[in-house]
């Protein structure tokens, strides 16, 4: 589980506690009137390591979706005649606050708290006709995940993220990708989005950056913000402390490659998981990218894996009723993944053969 993919280097890695340590004796906090040294080098080193040109830090992933939204509305508002409107994915997942919420296409986590903020569409992911056929003049951007991982772990086409990013350029609206959960390495590059050979306009992050820390942010071109001072800002975004952190646990992760070592564990992860899975007729599908995987069944049993999985030691995520996820940290070991498609073939045998 690695903490919801949060835990990008494990628990407790030195890089990360060295760096909070380091920075407790020196400055914990401050106004964010001020800049301060950690911040402007995690920021230097997102910019150096991405295709853009400005950050902005948040302190959850929620909060750099609702930040990302802002960025696209007041451009909409600016640039695009006052277009005002969000296309996202059915089954998609941008966070738990209200224009998250609004954003993310799973009603069982919004409809408790509607009325929701209007101005948000939603298609079908991997639908590229779907998702043109709902743009109007009052479009100003599409929010996607680049693999939707709160929904069931489902990856976007190649053909469809480069025909959204082509759609986009064309209709003149923001393409804004939530890499919140497949950011930071998960899936085999820093970003999700390299993969596909696109840019997006804006990219939020989150989770694995911090290495266990709270923080976020949000990543775009210069010629995109148009935010000015005063209009966003929040007390302990960009705060010293959990800059220092993240930048422990970035400088780390970039210096041993963590993103191509995923790329690898999550091959082995997955062909390990395919070979226990000829076993057991019950499993539909493994698919993933990187170390985001999950494991379909053709029944509602991924509540009693979680159990059978938990009792030998495993923590895993019942991301769908019939679908189970994992996200190992980043620096899982071949033995530990070994371990796991063992414990995960061990439950499997006592829940859907009743093997102890
Ligand atoms: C794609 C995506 N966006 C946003 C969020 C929300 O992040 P947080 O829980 O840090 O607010 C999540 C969390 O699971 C996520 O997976």
């Amino acid at each position: 589980m690695s903490g919801w993919a949060a835990l990008s280097l494990g628990h407790s890695h030195p890089a990360v506690i060295d760096a909070l340590k380091k920075q407790a004796d020196e400055l914990m906090h401050v106004t964010n009137d001020a800049y301060t040294v950690p911040q402007v080098m995690l920021g230097e080193l997102l910019i150096e390591h991405s295709p853009f040109d400005r950050v902005y830090f948040m302190n959850s992933g929620s909060e750099a979706v609702e930040l990302a939204m802002k960025i696209a509305r007041k451009y909409g508002q600016q640039r695009l005649g006052g277009a005002f409107g969000f296309i996202s994915a059915e089954r998609g997942f941008h966070g738990r606050t209200m224009g998250a919420l609004a954003a993310g296409g799973t009603p069982r986590y919004s409809a408790p708290f509607e009325p929701l903020p209007p101005g948000f569409d939603h298609v079908p992911f991997n639908d590229i006709a779907a998702l043109k056929a709902k743009t109007t003049a009052e479009t100003c951007a599409v929010l996607l995940e680049p693999t939707q991982g709160e929904g069931g772990v489902f990856v976007a086409d190649d053909s469809y993220v480069r025909e959204v990013r082509a759609w986009c350029d064309e209709k003149g609206i923001l393409l804004v990708l939530d890499e919140v959960q497949t950011g930071m390495g998960r899936t085999g590059s820093l970003f999700a989005f390299e993969q596909y050979g696109i840019v997006p306009d804006i990219v939020a992050i989150g989770k694995g950056l911090g290495g266990g820390v709270p923080v976020s942010a949000v990543l775009f071109k210069e010629d995109v913000g148009l935010l000015e001072a005063g209009e966003h800002g929040t007390t302990f975004g960009g705060n010293p402390l959990l800059t220092a952190a993240a930048y422990g646990a970035m400088t780390w992760l970039l210096a041993n490659d963590l993103p191509a070592v995923a790329a690898e564990s999550g091959a082995y992860l997955m062909d390990g998981l395919r070979r226990m899975a000829q076993a057991f007729p019950n499993v539909t599908e493994i698919r993933g990218r990187g170390l985001l995987v999950a494991i379909a069944f053709d029944k509602d049993i991924a509540g009693d894996m979680v159990q059978a999985c938990v009792d030998r030691g495993l923590l895993t995520n019942p991301v769908k009723p019939n679908a189970l996820r994992l996200t190992p940290p980043l620096t899982v070991s071949k033995e530990e993944i070994d371990q796991a498609v063992w414990i995960v073939g061990q439950a499997l045998a006592e829940v859907v053969v009743g093997k102890r």
